[in-house]
């Protein structure tokens, strides 16, 4: 049986055509790459968590999201600004991982422009007065209880920036691997966007 013939315009075409439905994930609620898995390093322990992707850019070749300043995730990443995205779609049998570096940013233009694009109901979830992630004596939804079943006021929900960051991780490389009954692809991306077939 023969192989079949896979060359490098074929890896850039996967790539381009998983760019154009990782941009469709930004909005797109349903695109499994709306959410993605962020890995960070607490000292000598990865961490995972589940993140909604607010923006894609394939010329900058950045991936942004929000989170609570005060995280462990953000906390991780001032320390560490090594971390990975991984992204997975099920029905198409597609894994990317992007390793990258992050960039912060607190109380500055980017995370105002950031925040003014925030939903309401978004904002409710950097009002809470607990740190994100501390250990509690009972139940605490940690959000402002008035605003428990309906959306913060506008002008009410400004509180909520005090604890707002908005992420940009900066990608470094880029590992694709496509699942095939009669064999799979995998290749990866460099810094200089040079192509290369990695082994399974
Ligand atoms: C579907 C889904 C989407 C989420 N999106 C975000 C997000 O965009 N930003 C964020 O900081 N946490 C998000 N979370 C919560 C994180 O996964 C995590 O539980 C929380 O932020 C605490 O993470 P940390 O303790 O590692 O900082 C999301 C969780 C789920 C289940």
């Amino acid at each position: 049986m023969s192989l079949k013939k896979i060359n490098i315009n074929d890896l850039k075409n996967i790539y381009n055509r998983e760019n154009d439905y990782i941009i469709d994930g930004i909005k797109n609620s349903k695109n499994p790459y709306h959410f993605f898995t962020l890995a960070t390093l607490s000292n000598i322990t990865p961490q995972s968590r589940t993140i909604v992707l607010r923006d894609y850019d394939v010329n900058s070749k950045t991936i942004s999201f929000n989170a609570d300043y005060r995280s462990p995730k953000i906390k991780q990443l001032l320390k560490n600004k090594g971390c990975t995205a991984l992204f997975y779609d099920n029905s198409r049998k597609i894994q990317i991982r992007f390793d990258c570096l992050a960039t912060i940013f607190y109380n500055d233009i980017k995370s105002k422009k950031a925040w003014d694009k925030t939903q309401l109901q978004s904002r409710k979830c950097y009002m809470g007065v607990y740190n994100p992630s501390i250990v509690l004596d009972e139940y605490n939804p940690n959000i402002p209880i008035k605003y428990l079943k309906r959306d913060p006021d506008e002008n009410d929900s400004h509180a909520g920036y005090k604890n707002f960051a908005f992420v940009k991780l900066q990608i470094q490389s880029s590992d694709i691997l496509e699942l095939h009954h009669d064999g799979h692809i995998r290749f990866k991306v460099d810094s200089n966007s040079k192509f290369s077939f990695i082994a399974i």
